[in-house]
């Protein structure tokens, strides 16, 4: 091992160097291919030997010169091994020519509030230490991201560069400085290079604050007849909950549920959905619901809405945000510049759009198509049914956002409702525009652990029905506009990506879509999307599973699904 010192490092005017770098000699590990969401694996896996070095050094390879000198952001879900992970990353940008790093107190950063962050202090990038609502612990999943200057998801480019870093790697610049404690608020000075621990909500606060109107909130919070209940799943919204729902908008510190971030959240899967909320779920059908039930997950960029004995499907979500964003939230005053959703989320954003003549856009599935649009200046509010909903306010999904999004949809439509009376209800928010708009019901089934070579059997049989299927051919009692396989050409920068999910389209709206996800981790996962819509009122309130049966029955049909996946039922109903 050779140490030199960090001359170009050190201030001008003294003369001995602030810190050693250490050129530690490392190999090549197999399989660190970054996707869009970073790179996650078991977190035996990170701790081993040079792993996570290896990455953060090829990050800094790959960006070249452009980072020296800038500050970068540096924080996490709270998930085990972050604090640690922490410093190696601290010792190894100082190493390399970071000026400094901004790191929220105890390693906490949710995903949305590092994309507020870099915005704010218009920082040159984040990591983000997490593996989102994937389990955590030392046998669960551990994993790191990389935001960039517009607080956006790394653009494929840069993750591409580091994962051909990491397969030529030879060694990690390392600096020798000692670790820094990140459980106390400021700044640390190593020769030129500082580390600053911040407190991580303050920045996205004021992001939120300038999105809505936290006097109305705070008003709406002290209604008596009103109650809210966020449950944080032991995740890193449990930082934020407090300081948001409860100090700044004066919400009772009862409604939060799960409110403390715990290195393995509590043994549970944080992921905001009927089946993993399921403590919050069994409040709002029970007796104790609150008017408005929400949770998100792991990193805080997801987030589900309940009602009192009422789900709020994410594809709804987004399109009733959208329809309420201008008279509900200051931010939205002047109007929307435009909408979007990913390609299988329900078309219910759609009818938002032509009927208030709005700019929309469907993309691939995955948050980083949004960002350009949102750069354009194209897209306001956006939204996927994989319950991410989002503005450009920041560059990722937020789900306090959604939530705060809804409390003001529902303060402002009980601005006149007196005490005592029935306040409108996030079910009638949702009756009321699907009288107004229609309903899309929206379904979608996962079939989880499929063989992969199954799968792309499967997928294979999917492209040629598109090919033999000519628009007009009756599929059960639905006759097909356009069956294709989804090609995206991005209207801001021409880039192309294609195959990007198999859709059915029928010719009364009804769609039936097939993709394989890109986020499982054993084996592939099939998800199958169903949507049907109707502007009959009478049946609106119609159960989703019985209203979509007999096309349900269309897709599993025509896909063959059970015969090329052997599986008779979907791993999970959403
Ligand atoms: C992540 C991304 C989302 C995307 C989702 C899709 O959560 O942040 O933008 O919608 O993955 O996952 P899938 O498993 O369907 O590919
Ligand atoms: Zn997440």
């Amino acid at each position: 091992m050779q140490a030199e010192p960090a001359l170009a490092l050190t201030a001008g005017a003294s003369a001995a160097p602030a810190f050693t770098v250490e050129k530690v000699p490392t190999k090549p590990i197999d399989g660190q291919k970054t996707g869009t969401s970073g790179l996650r694996k078991k977190t035996k896996v990170f701790t081993s030997e040079n792993y996570l070095a290896n990455w953060i050094q090829s990050l800094f390879s790959s960006l070249g010169d452009e980072f020296k000198g800038t500050t970068i952001g540096l924080g996490g879900d709270g998930r085990y091994f972050n604090k640690q992970a922490a410093q190696i990353i601290l010792k190894i940008a100082a190493a390399n020519g970071v000026k400094k790093v901004i790191v929220g107190q105890n390693a906490i950063m949710a995903t949305p509030a590092m994309s507020a962050l870099i915005r704010r202090r218009k920082l040159f990038g984040g990591l983000v230490m997490s593996a989102s609502h994937n389990p955590g612990g030392p046998d669960e999943d551990w994993g790191i991201k990389f935001n960039y200057r517009s607080g956006e998801p790394a653009p494929e480019r840069i993750t591409d560069a580091i994962f051909g870093f990491t397969q030529s790697i030879s060694e990690i610049a390392q600096a020798d400085i000692p670790d820094t404690d990140l459980a106390v608020m400021g700044s640390s000075q190593y020769g030129d290079f500082e580390v600053e621990v911040v407190d991580p909500v303050a920045d996205y606060l004021a992001t939120l604050r300038m999105v809505f109107d936290f006097p109305l909130l705070r008003e709406f919070l002290a209604r008596p007849d009103f109650s809210l209940v966020f449950d944080a799943m032991h995740a890193v919204t449990g930082a934020y909950a407090g300081p948001i729902l409860v100090d700044a908008l004066g919400a009772p510190s009862s409604s939060i549920l799960n409110g403390t971030p715990l290195e393995n959240f509590g043994g549970g899967h944080p992921d905001p959905n009927l089946t993993y909320a399921h403590e919050l779920v069994e409040l709002q059908w029970g007796e104790g619901a609150a008017d408005l039930g929400a949770a998100s997950d792991g990193d805080g960029d997801r987030n589900m809405i309940l009602g009192r004995r009422f789900f709020v499907t994410p594809s709804d979500s987004v399109a009733m945000i959208a329809a309420n964003a201008q008279q509900c939230i200051p931010y939205f005053s002047s109007g929307l510049k435009g909408v979007a959703r990913s390609m299988p989320t329900s078309g219910a954003l759609d009818r938002v759009a032509a009927a208030q003549s709005l700019p929309f856009f469907e993309v691939p599935t995955g948050w980083k198509f949004f960002g350009n649009l949102m750069d354009a200046g194209k897209c306001s509010v956006c939204g996927e049914e994989s319950f991410g909903t989002g503005a450009d306010h920041v560059r990722e999904k937020d789900g306090t956002w959604a939530v705060l999004a809804w409390l003001s949809i529902l303060a402002v439509k009980n601005k006149d409702t007196p005490a005592g009376a029935p306040l409108v209800s996030v079910e009638d928010v949702a009756m009321e525009h699907w009288a107004k708009y229609g309903r899309n019901f929206f379904s979608r089934y996962d079939y989880e652990g499929v063989d992969s070579a199954a799968a792309e059997r499967l997928v294979g049989h999917l492209r040629s029905l598109i090919d033999s299927s000519a628009p007009g051919t009756k599929f059960g009692a639905y006759e097909l506009a356009t069956a294709d396989d989804f090609r995206y050409t991005d209207p801001v920068d021409g880039s192309v990506a294609e195959r990007q999910g198999v859709r059915f389209v029928f010719t009364d709206g009804s769609r039936i879509i097939f993709r394989l996800s890109g986020t499982g981790s054993a084996g592939a996962t099939v998800r199958v999307y169903i949507e049907q819509y109707s502007d009959d009122v009478s049946a609106h309130k119609e159960d989703t599973q019985a209203a979509l049966a007999p096309i349900i029955a269309v897709a599993l049909d025509i896909s063959k699904l059970a015969e090329f996946t052997g599986r008779e039922k979907p791993t999970v109903i959403t």
